[in-house]
């Protein structure tokens, strides 16, 4: 949902700005621009098309200056063009800003500055909040208009400013993400540490409603009222490197193959105070978007059986309109990133109506961990592409932390998914059955379910082939007239109490004449297919730690053989901060 930077500081500013907006990419990819304050005043450069083309085009590298700021977009507010491009500038030039949300009351403001004669190039949002500081600036200092305009916005923002003449950046957050990078004679304002990394492993997450100016010698927080407040630093232990593709073609597959790494941190996450809320809950609502709620419907389906505990996950978007909430209720919202809008208003309704808040994300710091109660953190280190997948997998080993404590089968979790990546040429050659594929049906039942769910959705994010997933026992009750001959189904058939039922629905769907790909360690089922993947045999809880690297991957490479970089699926973002 955009990704944005600030620097001031004694380095070249369009260097660290660049290599910010490419580690920044994953939030939105369809312009970039750049401002610098330097010799020369204040030099814009932006326009449609992904960081590496823009800044290549409009020789972002260029600038010279120590003070500017950077924006990689995912369009809100007006389509895909060069004018919508951030940064945005007043009527005279003399300042430019970037902006992360949506700012729900710009048209009330624009038409008002339009009265006073301001002219406006572009059909966004942001832009408005550019003349509005200008207007300020009429009969204020900058700093004050800065934060006189910041009062006026309604909605979302994380915003910087650069402005001519100027070695200071501003900047101002309101539900959108915004952290402070504190190096030395430098600093950094961006949407996410990782762009911060390779300068400071100092980071300060900017709170709820605070200004912030940063000069090369000193950076202040400040709250709506001016008053000067205190932040809260706090030190990261992630590598620049981690933020980087290590010699992989694509983030995603680094990532897929980090997973046995991450989960022995995951497994080794204190859950003490979670386990303590959960055991004074009276019911247990868990909330999370997209692959997230896949983990809670892992969630909810192990705490309801390890506790007898009442324990159901919601669409956290749906949430407020469904759930009713109260005192004693536990809400457990999943975030990976800990940013995302239908998360925490989710969040917010059930704390609202009493019920207390443990959050489980990756991001330290992340408004989400900052509203819980308690916080545990995936400790997956940072993630990049736009598919989750190490975060799954370790909000997958979560999940099993809280539900079955220290388990010590749980230490062979890693190497079920270790086992499973080692057949990523088996996954591989069939990406050819993808490559024109139309529709593809995921089925399984009890735990394999969610994981066909996430194998789905997955699919569908990453290649844009239409993909369904459904328990083995509902195709009979309407998908199944879908099948004809050639249809791919991939089914999730482990030896687990499912496997009797899935093996009759696989038979179903191959009657049918479906091109069946099973994931399955069963010697009668493999050779009954038409392509198996083989799954370690190992004990039932094991299972979809053993499947999910495979459907990571076959949704890889079936992006590939079509020509997309998965990566950058078109339409989709990291971190979705809007509602
Ligand atoms: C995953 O591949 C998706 N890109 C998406 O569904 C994601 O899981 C969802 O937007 C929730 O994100 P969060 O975990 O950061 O809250």
């Amino acid at each position: 949902m955009c990704g944005i930077i600030g620097y001031t500081g004694f380095r070249k500013a369009s260097d660290v700005i660049l290599r910010g907006l490419k580690t920044l990419e994953y939030r939105g990819y369809d312009s970039a621009g750049i401002a610098v304050s330097g010799p020369k005043g204040l030099e814009i450069r932006k326009g449609a098309g992904k960081v590496a083309e823009v800044s290549e085009s409009l020789l972002f590298s260029s600038l010279e200056g120590n003070a500017g700021i950077g924006h990689t977009r995912w369009a809100t507010h007006g389509k895909v063009c060069n004018e919508n491009a951030h940064p945005h500038a007043n009527c005279s030039k003399s300042i430019a800003l970037v902006h992360n949300g949506v700012i729900e009351n710009y048209l009330s403001i624009k038409e008002a500055l339009s009265a006073e004669g301001h002219k406006f190039e572009s059909e966004t949002d942001s832009e408005v909040v550019a003349h509005l500081i200008e207007e300020n600036m009429k009969n204020m200092p900058i700093e004050r208009a800065f934060q006189e305009s910041i009062k006026a916005l309604k909605g979302s923002y994380a915003i910087v400013m650069a402005a001519r003449g100027e070695n200071r950046i501003f900047a101002a957050r309101k539900n959108s993400p915004l952290i402070a990078g504190i190096g030395k004679g430098e600093f950094i304002l961006a949407s996410d540490i990782t762009a911060a990394l390779p300068y400071t492993k100092k980071i300060v997450p900017v709170d709820e409603e605070r200004i912030v100016i940063a000069s090369e010698k000193e950076i202040a927080f400040y709250d709506y009222s001016g008053k000067e407040a205190n932040p809260n630093y706090m030190e990261v232990d992630w590598t620049a490197e981690t933020a980087e593709k290590g010699g992989f073609p694509h983030f995603m597959l680094k990532e897929i193959y980090e997973q046995k790494l991450a989960l022995p941190e995951s497994l080794a996450a204190d859950v003490k105070d979670a386990n303590a809320l959960i055991e004074k809950a009276k019911n247990i609502h868990i909330i999370a978007c997209g692959t997230s709620y896949h983990a809670g419907l892992v969630l909810s389906i192990l705490l309801e059986k390890q506790t007898g505990k009442f324990a159901k996950a919601f669409i956290a978007s749906e949430y407020p309109f469904i759930a009713n909430p109260e005192k004693g209720t536990l809400a457990l919202a999943i975030s990976q990133s800990g940013e995302t809008a239908d998360t925490m208003q989710a969040a917010r309704f059930a704390k609202a109506a009493g019920a207390k808040l443990l959050a489980l994300t990756n991001v330290v710091g992340s408004s989400l961990s900052r509203l819980a109660d308690s916080t545990v953190y995936l400790n997956a280190g940072p993630e990049v592409s736009v598919a989750a997948t190490k975060t799954f997998s370790s909000q997958l080993a979560l999940a099993y932390r809280l539900a079955y404590g220290s388990e010590p089968w749980a230490k062979e979790i890693p190497r079920a998914v270790e086992k499973a990546l080692a057949q990523e040429q088996s996954v591989k050659s069939l990406s050819s059955r993808f490559k024109d594929a139309n529709d593809v049906f995921f089925i399984g039942r009890g735990l394999s379910y969610p994981i066909a769910m996430e194998g789905a959705l997955k699919l569908k994010e990453l290649s844009y082939i239409h993909a369904e997933a459904y328990p083995g026992g509902e195709l009979k009750h309407g998908p199944l007239s879908l099948i004809q001959p050639g249809t791919l189904v991939v089914a999730l058939a482990p030896s687990d109490e499912s496997l009797p039922k899935m093996h009759g629905n696989i038979k179903e769907v191959k009657a049918r004449g479906a091109f069946v790909i099973a994931l399955t360690d069963n010697p009668e089922i493999t050779k009954e297919v038409d392509f198996a993947l083989h799954v370690e045999k190992s004990r039932p809880e094991l299972y979809p730690f053993a499947m999910l690297p495979l459907l990571q991957m076959l949704a890889y490479y079936a992006s590939t053989s079509r020509g997309i970089d998965p990566d950058r699926p078109r339409n989709l973002a990291k971190s979705v901060t809007v509602e």
